[in-house]
This record gives C-alpha cells, structure tokens and sequence, in this order.
C-alpha cells in the first residue's frame, strides 16, 4: 500500500507541475485515502498493488473516472469538471469524486483495465524541429514510422500550423495552431526548405484509437485532465484534422513492428521512427530490442537510404533527441515538457 500511496503523490506533482491543480488536488487526496486505509479506494485498488509502474495506475483511475463523467453517469461529478462545463472546485470535486468510487466499483474495474493513452497533439510542437532539419538536410520525402502512435495525431504534424513570434510554419487554415509552444520568439530552422513531402504516416500501437469515430473521440478525451480545457479544444481541432488526412495505425507490439518495417531499407525516402512519451509504458527488455533493431537497421542505412530516430522522453538535458545514420550522430535538439510545451531548442 505504501508503494502505491508514493505513487499517487508523484503523479499528484506531476499533474500540478504540468497545469492541472484539479487532478493535482484529486490524487493528493487519493493518496491520504489510500494511507487512512479507510476509503472505498484500497478496496477498487487492492487488485492493482502489483501493477508495474509503467502501467500508471492513478491515471488509469483519473480517466476511467473521467469517462462516466464525460458519459453523463457521474452528474454530480461533473458539475465540477470543467471538461463537462463544471466549475472546476476542487474540494467540492473530491466529495462528489470519493462518491463515485465508492458507487461505481464494478465499472470502474472494468475502467482500470483500459491502458494509458494520453494523446497531446502539442508535442508535435516538440518533434517539430527534427522533422523539418531532416526534410531540409536529405531532400527527400519523410517515411513517418510512429512507435506507440495511440490515434495517430503525431502523424499528422505537417499538417498543423506552428508560430513563434514572427515565424511560422504549416497551413495558415489548419484548425491546430501551437502559439504558445516555444519559448523563443525565432526559430532555428528554415522554412525555405520546404514544404515537405510525405511518403508513408503509419504507426503501431498496442491500442489504437479511431480519433475519426465518436467513440474514439469520448475515449481520448478521458485522457485529458478535466480541467485543461486548452488540451481538450486541440484535441477537438485534431480530430477533425484526422477525418481529412488519413494514417494507419496497425494493433501492434512496438518490437515486432518495428523489426518488419525496417526489415529492407527505402531509398529514395527518409525513414524516420519517432516515439513520444512512449518507452516509460515499455518493458526494460522491449526498450533494448527497439534500441537493438534501430542499430541493426542503422547498420544498413546509406545516403540514399538514411534512417532517424526522433524522440521526446523524459530523460535529464535535451529530451527530444534526433539520432541519426549512416552518420551515427546523436543530436539534443530541444528541452521540452512532456506535453510539448516549453519548447527550447539547443541547437
Ligand atoms: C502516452 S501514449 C502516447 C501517444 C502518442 N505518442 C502521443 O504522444 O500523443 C502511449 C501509447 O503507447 C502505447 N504503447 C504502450 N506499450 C506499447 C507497445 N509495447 N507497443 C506499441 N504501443 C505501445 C499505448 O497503447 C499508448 O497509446
């Protein structure tokens, strides 16, 4: 119970650091709940005390909790989460939420069984720099590989419009604008070099989301903490940028994906795989295969054939890392929050 109790602590940090004192305020309560071993919440968790880290168990009750509210089965709830237009108190909240808990125990079983799919359209703003500095270095067309890829917004980065003082980048009519992502006003790359060429948008996912269908749509929103109506209107406008631009995203374990798709190298494009806020949801031993077949397949990639690998992970320094070959470079492109904003470029 103790591990559990840190847990709920740490993510209740990291949900105020990351802008959402609801969620913040919710799971510090959870967590002394948990310690006072008198709340309905031991009894829906007591299953779940083995659960791997990885696996995120208090975001799994935030968005299983989150979804009977959006599904109007939790009113009283609702009324104060702002995502279902409620006034956000978070004292208030807690009462109605600790209700629900104690109300809601066999669906909310079912709930803790959904994995973690927390779609931010905003890191796209992160990975940014990478894809265009290898549109601009190669010329050529970009395979898009995504690992974890969830709905498939990520796929669709060129496709959103970017800006940055007085720079921008991406279709001035996109219904996604990332204005507020960087924390310099110019940008180090340049956008004479394009516009950029897509050969391939596909990625895997253990679980995809279909971000074109309704129920889709209700599913990703769970994701998002109730709170942050900023991240819940860009999910709208990547919806509706998804029913227009079409990328596949195959049921699929990353390891095994990966190792078919960069079987033969594809001249004449750019593969490059990508992976956002991914690897902490993967096994030590499916980080090192995805780490083994990058390098095997970096091994057989040429100048005609190059291969990245783009990512934004929690690491300490620049976490939105471009590795690069044949040329074996590694380069720490940016420093970035894990929900794609804060974007400072190092290079
Ligand atoms: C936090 S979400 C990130 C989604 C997306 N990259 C984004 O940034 O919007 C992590 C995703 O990784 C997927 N995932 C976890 N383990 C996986 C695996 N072994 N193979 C493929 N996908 C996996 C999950 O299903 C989930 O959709």
């Amino acid at each position: 119970m103790e591990s559990l109790v840190s847990a709920f602590k740490l993510q209740a940090q990291w949900c105020y650091g990351l802008g959402s004192p609801l969620y913040g305020a919710l799971l510090e309560r959870c967590a002394a709940d948990l310690r006072s071993r008198r709340g309905p919440l031991g009894a829906l968790l007591a299953p779940h005390g083995d659960d791997p880290p990885e696996s995120a168990l208090a975001l799994r009750l935030m968005a299983a909790v989150h979804r009977l509210a959006l599904a109007g089965e939790a009113p009283a709830l609702a009324r104060h989460y702002p995502s279902c237009g409620g006034d956000g108190d978070a004292i208030a909240a807690w009462a109605a939420f600790s209700n629900v808990i104690a109300a809601e125990q066999p669906m909310l079983h079912r709930g803790l069984l959904e994995p973690v799919q927390t779609n931010e359209v905003s890191r796209a703003a992160a990975l940014l720099g990478g894809f265009l500095m290898l549109a601009a270095r190669f010329g050529r067309p970009l395979r898009l590989l995504e690992l974890g890829a969830s709905a498939g917004f990520l796929l669709r980065w060129d496709k959103y419009r970017y800006r940055a003082g007085e720079w921008t980048w991406g279709p001035p009519s996109s219904p996604v604008c990332l204005d507020e992502h960087f924390a310099d006003a110019t940008l180090p790359f340049n956008s004479e070099a394009l516009p950029v060429a897509i050969a391939e948008r596909r990625g895997c996912d253990l679980a995809p989301i279909d971000a074109t269908s309704e129920a889709g749509s209700v599913r990703l929103r769970s994701f998002v903490w109730a709170d942050q109506r900023d991240r819940l209107a860009r999910l709208d406008a990547a919806c509706s940028v998804a029913r227009s631009v079409a990328a596949t995203v195959d049921r699929a374990d990353a390891p095994a994906w990966l190792a078919e798709k960069l079987a033969e190298p594809s001249p004449g494009t750019v593969t490059i795989v990508f992976h956002a806020v991914v690897m902490q949801y993967l096994s030590k031993n499916c980080q090192t295969i995805v780490d083994a077949i990058l390098a095997r397949a970096g091994e057989h990639a040429t100048s005609d054939a190059p291969l990245a690998r783009l990512s934004l992970e929690p690491r300490s320094g620049p976490n939105v890392v471009l590795q690069l070959w044949p040329s074996g470079e590694e380069i720490g492109l940016a420093r970035a929050s894990l929900h794609g904003g804060d974007v400072t470029w190092q290079v």
